[in-house]
């Protein structure tokens, strides 16, 4: 499988297993409209595939404008390219390299990671990038970089719109280039498509499409639902987007959690119910990172709800 090269909160590389094998065998087009990491899109794409689908395309789409145009980044540049321009980067802002250099050379050592090294150059690259103007190569390599150095590798804005995790351990280790090695020779056809819409501009899915919805999930919080929560209204319209595809024959696909500490997303459950759309629970503790949260968490029951079976 394989990885994004950034780490989404509630990312679905673990899940990919069991996930895969419940898509249809064959469609015309794929669409994952709220891909966050795209670990799910590019996935299917790499699986053996019938060769009625050698024109498919796959659309990956968030409403997140710089997750997309990062994306784009990636695909319109060679990766000679953007490991030159981040390696400047790496040099302009002081930030390590410990991939050429190891710990020691820093007086740093790999359990604490390289944090202490990388605080200053960071918020200095923070400051630059929320302060430069948007959507050139310039912009989505410094965006690359944040997310290389900051708090395990996520990523998170305020409500200004600016960049605000701090500095993380880590730095552009062989891991970190191993995954943006495998990404790039993936996206790297023209079988990918990336869009920045709400997931209500879809207007022309059609039959014989395949739609994969992942949404914020209302009764659960993550990093990427602080400044634009997703509340009741987009349950709701995403339950009759969803609708309107099954209309038009076009088979969907969507994660979700139904419980969560304690919370029942009971509206989720009634839509289910009166579209007559299959539940399948995946038994999948999403935030499983430590012993404690799992056993707060034994609650959460991760699903994934389709129109055919
Ligand atoms: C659960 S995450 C998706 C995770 C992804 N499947 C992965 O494996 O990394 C939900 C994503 O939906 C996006 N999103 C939130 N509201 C949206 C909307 N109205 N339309 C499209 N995307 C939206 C968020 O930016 C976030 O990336």
């Amino acid at each position: 499988m394989i990885k994004s090269p950034l780490n989404y909160t509630g990312g679905k590389y673990k899940l990919l297993p069991k996930l895969l094998p419940l898509f249809p065998k064959e469609f015309k087009n794929f669409y994952d409209i709220f891909a966050g990491g795209a670990v799910v899109a590019v996935n299917v794409a790499s699986q053996d595939k019938p060769a009625a689908m050698n024109n498919s395309k796959y659309i990956i789409n968030d409403i997140d404008e710089n997750v997309i145009e990062l994306y784009k980044y990636f695909k319109n540049n060679s990766l000679k390219e953007i490991f030159s321009t981040v390696n400047e980067l790496i040099d302009i802002y002081n930030l390590s390299n410990t991939a050429e250099y190891g710990y020691n050379y820093y007086n740093a050592d790999s359990n604490k990671g390289i944090g202490a090294y990388n605080r200053d150059g960071f918020n200095k690259l923070k400051n630059d990038f929320n302060n430069s103007s948007f959507n050139n190569d310039k912009y989505c390599a410094m965006f690359y970089v944040l997310i290389i150095y900051a708090f395990n590798n996520q990523i998170r804005f305020n409500k200004k719109g600016d960049f605000n995790l701090p500095v993380g351990k880590r730095d552009f280790n062989k891991n970190m280039q191993k995954k943006l090695i495998d990404f790039h020779n993936n996206i790297n056809t023209n079988d990918f498509v990336f869009s920045n819409n709400d997931f209500r501009n879809f207007y022309n899915i059609a039959n014989g499409d395949f739609v994969y919805a992942d949404p914020p999930y209302r009764i659960t919080t993550a990093s990427y639902t602080e400044n634009n929560t997703w509340g009741l209204e987009d349950d709701l319209d995403l339950f009759k987007f969803l609708d309107g595809l099954h209309m038009k024959n076009v088979k969907f696909a969507m994660s979700n959690v139904t419980q969560h500490k304690g919370a029942i997303n009971k509206e989720l459950l009634d839509w289910v119910n009166q579209g007559g759309y299959n539940l399948i629970n995946l038994n999948y503790h999403y935030n499983n990172s430590n012993y404690q949260s799992r056993a707060k968490n034994n609650s959460t029951t991760e699903v994934l709800i389709t129109n055919y079976s």
